[in-house]
């Protein structure tokens, strides 16, 4: 009797999940069905995923938006048991399992449609095949596949991937009015357009002196 009255609650929380303590948020696919949350505190970043598939999810860290020689962390849950696993690939896109685990996964779940998975990490772990999260933009890359990771590791992702920038340490209001951000403009004066397709015209111009790390928000053309 009693334990009826126990698992009645624990099923009702564990179908919706606490966004509450996390302080950034970005749709990786522009669909909606890649949403990643996440916050840093300290020298660890917290990661929540919440993607639209029962097969396996994966989040990375790339130099360039590619899939080669990057921090790769699969994970999901298969037969009710949650996985996740640190893996990098080489120049040639293979997928090697880390030998160091460097991300702690913090719980798995499957609703019927989703999977969400919460896993945190260092920021810098010492492993030369981790990547380091640092404040400047990263290019994160995703995926995600219909089926489990199986005995036999990951299956090709297909077409469910891609890849996006993010400021991971941003401070947390991320939109930053243009109107509070120094602004210049670059002006080319009396170029004479011939008549003819296209004109490239190249010239250099001198940036106002800025005294810190700035990053460009808005370019007006
Ligand atoms: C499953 O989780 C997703 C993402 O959190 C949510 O949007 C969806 O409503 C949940 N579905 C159910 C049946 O709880
Ligand atoms: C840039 O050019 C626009 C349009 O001519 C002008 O309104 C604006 O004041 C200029 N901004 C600066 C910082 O010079």
């Amino acid at each position: 009797m009693s334990a009826f009255f126990f698992l009645f609650p624990f099923f009702a929380t564990a179908l919706s999940v606490d966004l509450q303590p996390y302080s950034h948020s970005a749709m990786l696919d522009g669909q909606g069905k890649y949403m990643l949350h996440w916050r840093h505190h300290g020298t660890s970043v917290t990661f929540l995923l919440q993607v639209e598939t029962l097969g396996y999810v994966g989040f990375g860290f790339s130099p360039n938006g590619d899939m080669a020689s990057s921090d790769i962390v699969i994970g999901g849950v298969e037969g009710g048991k949650p996985y996740l696993q640190d893996f990098y690939s080489d120049s040639n896109r293979i997928l090697h399992r880390d030998p160091h685990q460097n991300y702690l996964l913090e719980y798995a779940m499957e609703n019927g449609t989703y999977t969400i998975l919460k896993f945190s990490r260092d920021l810098h772990t010492c492993d030369p095949n981790d990547k380091t999260i640092t404040e400047s933009t990263i290019r994160v890359i995703w995926a995600f596949h219909n089926e489990d990771f199986g005995q036999t590791g990951p299956t090709y992702h297909g077409l469910n991937k891609g890849r996006k920038s993010l400021r991971l340490l941003n401070p947390e209001k991320t939109y930053i009015k243009p109107v509070d951000a120094p602004s210049f403009n670059f002006t080319n004066r009396n170029v004479p357009i011939p008549y003819k397709d296209t004109t490239y015209w190249c010239q250099m111009f001198k940036m106002p002196a800025l005294n810190k790390k700035h990053h460009v928000v808005k370019v007006w053309m």
